[in-house]
């Protein structure tokens, strides 16, 4: 009988710690935590990601090999995000996982961030539903976790609350109630669900990414265009940032947009060599259209001014979600056209937009394409994503040396 591969993903590239079990290819567990912390500062404070990332991890991993119902000792290999990202928060992750590896004797798997958010369509769930758990909720499209998401928490507390101190196997244990709905699905039990066939475009939209990724296999993937300035999440930040919205202001902006008009402000579209993108004009039309509304109406603030005009943050949400998605499809456009590539996906966070997925979905009716959409689970980060790309890294003996270091910025 041929051995099981269990791989363990680590991810920490940012301010989500999480751990997934993957066993020959099915995935049994996933979990994350949150940061709340950063919120009052409107953006991702890097040391206090780190630290976070560093009380979290621990609780983490643990209850992510529990609710997958594996020991430890039976793991084939360690996966581990190495970047990019933020070179603190990876730091925990990489020295979490080289400590893990050299203790019990397995490799270690490094993987590129990116590469894991494209491979995050080929994860198998099992049949019984998600088996991800949430430990912080979002404003508006993570309300589909709720099944399986634990309370709002401030950072680390809710996972350390769901778990109370046994002092026999482990130094702790799941308590079922705070941990809400988790299974562990056997072999043969997952979905038959269906994956993008290679080669495929995939469009690989967040925080800090904005690229048209031509990915031909599991480990080759090409970078055809990408952002020159700023991220298309970003840009969904800092506009939510300067209407007075909380952070991250992509939901928020999303979820306003549904009761705004997409037609009531234009704003400026890039006009940028081939495949590639650029946000930063958006941002400055968006702020300039701001402004001249404040002066033409005589106020000084944004409240003021949406006194007097009652749908302004609706309609400037819809506006601005409306120009974000045509800039990103009209490029996903062209480069499927040239390279003749019937076959789409979107990733990353922003790929949780309601206006980006149903622009996909209309996308494959007109074009008679296939497209892929992940689940909510799998649009931001996680460590499913990083144990799946680590799976298939793993069957090409692709492993990493003990003394490999973080990097905050690559290629794919
Ligand atoms: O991939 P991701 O979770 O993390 C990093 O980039 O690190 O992406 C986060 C980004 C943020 O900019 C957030 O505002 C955006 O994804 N985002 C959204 C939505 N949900 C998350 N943007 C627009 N609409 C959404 N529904």
């Amino acid at each position: 009988m041929e051995k099981d591969i269990i791989i363990l993903g680590i991810e920490s590239s940012c301010d989500d710690t999480s751990a997934a079990v993957i066993r020959n290819g099915v995935l049994l567990s996933n979990v994350i935590a949150s940061q709340k912390v950063h919120e009052e500062y409107g953006g991702v404070v890097p040391e206090l990601a780190s630290r976070a990332h560093q009380q979290n991890i621990v609780p983490v991993v643990d209850t992510a090999l529990r609710r997958a119902g594996v020991d430890r000792k039976d793991l084939s290999a360690i996966a581990f995000t190495r970047g990019p990202g933020l070179l603190g928060s990876l730091l925990v992750g990489v020295s979490f996982a080289k400590g893990l590896a050299l203790s019990l004797g397995v490799p270690m798997v490094e993987v590129n961030h990116l590469q894991g958010h494209v491979l995050a369509h080929f994860v198998r769930e099992g049949s019984k539903g998600s088996n991800s758990s949430y430990l912080r909720e979002a404003p508006d499209d993570r309300q589909s976790r709720a099944k399986d998401s634990i309370p709002l928490c401030p950072v680390g507390t809710c996972l350390r609350n769901s778990m109370r101190a046994t002092g026999s196997q482990s130094q702790f244990q799941i308590d079922p109630q705070a941990a809400g709905n988790c299974f562990t699905p056997t072999l043969g039990e997952e979905s038959k669900k269906e994956v993008p066939e290679f080669p495929f475009l995939c469009l690989l939209v967040s925080g800090g990414n904005s690229q048209i990724v031509l990915v031909k296999a599991y480990n080759d993937m090409e970078i055809i265009g990408q952002t020159i300035d700023d991220a298309a999440g970003e840009a969904f930040d800092k506009c939510a940032k300067v209407l007075g919205l909380p952070y991250p202001g992509g939901p928020w902006i999303d979820r306003l947009a549904k009761q705004g008009n997409p037609e009531a402000f234009v704003f400026a579209k890039p006009q940028v060599s081939g495949y590639n993108y650029s946000f930063s004009g958006l941002k400055t039309s968006f702020l300039y259209t701001l402004r001249d509304l404040m002066i033409a109406h005589g106020v000084n603030t944004v409240d003021e001014l949406a006194e007097q005009m009652p749908n302004l943050r609706e309609d400037l949400c819809a506006s601005l979600q409306k120009t974000v998605v045509e800039i990103l499809m009209k490029q996903l456009r062209r480069a499927a056209k040239e390279y003749k590539i019937n076959t789409v996906a979107v990733a990353g966070g922003v790929s949780a937009n309601s206006g980006l997925r149903a622009a996909f979905e209309d996308y494959g009716k007109r074009y008679r394409a296939k497209v892929f959409i992940p689940p909510f689970s799998f649009t931001t980060d996680n460590a499913a994503m990083i144990a799946e790309a680590g799976y298939w890294k793993y069957q090409d003996g692709d492993f990493c040396p003990i003394d490999a270091v973080p990097y905050a910025k690559t290629r794919i």
